[in-house]
């Protein structure tokens, strides 16, 4: 019987790959992807990429890496994924375009390589701040429009500070 919520180790000497179409549906796997996902490839491809996604991941960084693929850069991050036992895999991701032969936007790929263990306790913790920041905001959305709320979590993760910190140097302090 497989452990519930147990985390699986990314090996060092493999590459977990997958290519999405344009709306982040599944189009390749690799078995290596399969394997640590513990999805066969068959029933990852045609699935939308979020068949991954860990509860313990902020939304922000998400529209961050749709936001970075749209204005045509690459994006690359630390990713907690769900398996299909419940249990979980840490990797750090780098997500860019794929280009058919005639220059066109056909999808995305995914390469991921492992994250090491004080790595990943450091990023139990920043994510759970930035989901509870977000959960804040969603609090605040009565008087926040979503752009306004989208771009404080985007500053807040990339500068690495605080959303209280952003908001207090825009209205200063007394
Ligand atoms: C090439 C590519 C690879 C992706 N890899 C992952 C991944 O490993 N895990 C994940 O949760 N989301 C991944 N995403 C993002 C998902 O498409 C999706 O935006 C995310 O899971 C959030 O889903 P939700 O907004 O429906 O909750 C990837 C997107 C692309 C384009």
């Amino acid at each position: 019987m497989k452990a519930i919520c147990m985390e699986t180790e990314v090996p060092n000497d493999e590459l977990i790959v997958s290519h999405t179409n344009l709306y982040g549906i599944i189009t390749y796997a690799n078995d290596t992807f399969a394997d640590i996902s513990g999805y066969e490839i068959d029933e990852l491809i045609g699935k939308p990429h979020n068949i991954v996604r860990h509860p313990d991941m902020p939304a922000s960084l998400f529209t961050n890496l749709w936001e970075t693929l749209k204005e045509g850069k690459i994006w690359s991050g630390y990713v907690k994924n769900l398996r299909s036992d419940g249990g979980y895999y840490w990797v750090y991701a780098q997500v860019s375009h794929l280009i058919d032969k005639n220059n066109n936007l056909i999808g995305y790929k995914s390469l991921r390589a492992p994250v090491d263990i004080a790595k990943r306790h450091e990023l139990e913790i920043s994510y759970a701040r930035l989901k509870e920041m977000e959960e804040n905001l969603v609090k605040m959305s009565e008087w926040i429009d979503k752009a306004t709320y989208q771009r404080i979590t985007t500053l807040s993760q990339n500068e690495n500070r605080s959303v209280s910190d952003i908001i207090s140097d825009l209205i200063g302090t007394p």
